[in-house]
C-alpha cells in the first residue's frame, strides 16, 4: 500500500444503487422516486433512466473480480431501501435482501471491508406518494426502522455504516433548486427536508448505537472550497454564510444540536427555517464515529438571490472537468484540515472524489490521462493534509463504473472501468484504472 498512510488505511471506489444496479423493477424490488422522475420528460439529459444502469445486480461477480484485480481494500455502495422494502416499510423482499447478503459476503471473502450507504437519493416512491417523502412528518421513524433492519440483518458483517450521502442534495438541490426528485422548487420545504434529514441520520445512529456497539456510523456531506467571488467586503460575507450554509447546516447540528448562527439567522430573517421543539435539537446532537466528505470542486460565491439557493458562483479561473467543475485540489488539503478543527476532530474519511472526463473508447484503451492526473493530486491533497496533523482513514474514488449520473443521465462518464453502453455493456478498464492499480501495489 502507498506509502506517507497510516497503515491501516481504506483505499476504495465508490458507487449508489440506483447508478449502477439496474434491475429496477425486478426479483419484487418497489420503484423509488428515481423511478418515476426519470420518466419525466425533461429532467434527465437524452431522457435517459436507471431502469438498466450497469445492470451491476446481475454482474456483481464481474464487477468484484475487477475491484479485485484493482487491489482496493474497501467499497462503498449504497442499499436501495426500495430493494429490500418495497413500500419503504412492511415486508421485507427476500430477493432484495439476499442480493445484499451475498454481495457482502462476496465482499469480505475477497478481504474487502463494505462501507454501507444506507440513503443515496431512492427513496421507495411509496413513501413519497403516502407520506410526501422527505418532507413527511414521520420520515425519519421509517428511516430508523429501515436502518434497524439493515443493522440487524448486516450488522454481523459490516462495520462501517453511513447514514446519508450528502444531505444537502435532497434537500437544498431537489427542493430549492428543484434539480433533484421530486424536481420541486419550494425552499420553506427545501429547509423542513434538511431538518427531517438531521433528525433521521439521528434515528439511525440511535438505533446503531442500541444494536451494534462495536458498529460505526458516519454521515457523509458534499464538501467544495469556498471563496468569495472577490475581495468586496460584501462577498466575503456571502462566503461565510455560503459555508455555514452548505456545509456546518449540516456537520454542526449533529455534534451541537445547533444550526449555525449567522445562517440561521439569515434563513430565519426571511421566513424559512422551520419550527421545531429545541428539545429535539438535543435529540439530533448525535455524534458519529466518522465523517465522509465528498470533494469535487471549488465555488466563488456571490450573493444572488434570484438563485433557488441565494448564490451565484463566478466563472472557473482554472481547468474544469467534463460536468464543468473547476480542478482545485489544494481545497480538498485546506477542506480537511478545516473540518477537522471545526466539526469535533473525529475521523474522516474522503468517501467520494474524481472527475467527468470526456471517455473516448479507442481500440479498446480509453486514455483518460486528465482523470489520472486529477486523481493523482487530490491523494496527493489528502496526503497533505495527513501530514499536516489531519485524521484522514479512507480514500474513495467516484467512482468504479461510469453509472448514471442523476440529471446527467449516462452522457457523463467517472468510471474507472468504461461501460460500453453501446455494446451489451461491456466493462473495459480505463487507463485511469491502471493508474490507481499500480500506485495501490506501491
Ligand atoms: C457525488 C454523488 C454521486 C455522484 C458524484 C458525481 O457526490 O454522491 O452520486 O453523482 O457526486
Amino acid at each position: 500500500m502507498p506509502k506517507g498512510f497510516p497503515k491501516e488505511f481504506f483505499w476504495g471506489t465508490a458507487t449508489a444503487a440506483y447508478q449502477v444496479e439496474g434491475a429496477d423493477a425486478e426479483d419484487g424490488k418497489g420503484p423509488s422516486i428515481w423511478t418515476s422522475f426519470s420518466r419525466q420528460p425533461g429532467r434527465i439529459a437524452d431522457g435517459h433512466t436507471g431502469d438498466i444502469a450497469c445492470d451491476h445486480y446481475h454482474r456483481f461477480e464481474e464487477d468484484l473480480a475487477l475491484m479485485k484485480e484493482l487491489g482496493v481494500n474497501a467499497y462503498r455502495f449504497s442499499i436501495s431501501w426500495p430493494r429490500v422494502l418495497p413500500e419503504g416499510r412492511g415486508p421485507v423482499n427476500t430477493p432484495g435482501m439476499d442480493f445484499y447478503q451475498r454481495w457482502v459476503d462476496r465482499l469480505l471473502e475477497n478481504q474487502i471491508t463494505p462501507f454501507v450507504t444506507l440513503y443515496h437519493g431512492d427513496l421507495p416512491l411509496a413513501l413519497q406518494e403516502r407520506i410526501g417523502g422527505w418532507a413527511g412528518e414521520d420520515i425519519d421513524r421509517y428511516f430508523g426502522d429501515y436502518a434497524a433492519l439493515m443493522f440487524r440483518t448486516l450488522g454481523d458483517r459490516v462495520t462501517y455504516w453511513i447514514t446519508l450521502n450528502e444531505p444537502m442534495r435532497f434537500s437544498f438541490i431537489a427542493y430549492g433548486k428543484g434539480e433533484y426528485t421530486p424536481g420541486e422548487q419550494n425552499l420553506k420545504t427545501a429547509f423542513l427536508v434538511a431538518h427531517h434529514l438531521l433528525r433521521a441520520h439521528a434515528q439511525a445512529t440511535a438505533r446503531l448505537r442500541e444494536l451494534l456497539p462495536n458498529g460505526k456510523v458516519g454521515l457523509i456531506n458534499a464538501a467544495s472550497w469556498i471563496e468569495a467571488a472577490s475581495e468586496s467586503g460584501e462577498d466575503i460575507q456571502t462566503a461565510f454564510i455560503a459555508n455555514q450554509l452548505l456545509h456546518d447546516w449540516f456537520f454542526l447540528p449533529v455534534l451541537t444540536g445547533k444550526y449555525p448562527e449567522e445562517a440561521a439567522q439569515f434563513v430565519r430573517g426571511l421566513g424559512l427555517l422551520p419550527v421545531f421543539d429545541p428539545q429535539e435539537m438535543s435529540r439530533i446532537a448525535k455524534a458519529p464515529d466518522f465523517w465522509g466528505i465528498n470533494y469535487y470542486t471549488r465555488r466563488r460565491v456571490k450573493m444572488d438571490m434570484s438563485r433557488p439557493i441565494f448564490f451565484a458562483y463566478a466563472p472557473p479561473e482554472r481547468e474544469t472537468t467534463e460536468s464543468g467543475l473547476e480542478i482545485y485540489p489544494q481545497g480538498l488539503t485546506a477542506f480537511l484540515k478545516i473540518a477537522q478543527k471545526e466539526y469535533g476532530s473525529i475521523p474522516i474519511f474522503v468517501t467520494a472524489n474524481g472527475m467527468a472526463d470526456k471517455d473516448v473508447l479507442s481500440n479498446g484503451v480509453v486514455a483518460d490521462e486528465r482523470r489520472i492526473a486529477y486523481l493523482k493530486s487530490h491523494i496527493e491533497a489528502v496526503q497533505r493534509a495527513i501530514a499536516e496533523g489531519v485524521d484522514v482513514r479512507g480514500y474513495f474514488v467516484w467512482s468504479l463504473l461510469d453509472g448514471f449520473e442523476w440529471t446527467q443521465g449516462y452522457d457523463k462518464r467517472y468510471g474507472l472501468i468504461y461501460v460500453d453502453y453501446e455494446k451489451s455493456l461491456t466493462r473495459i478498464k480505463k487507463d485511469s484504472y491502471y493508474y490507481y492499480k499500480n500506485y495501490l501495489a506501491l
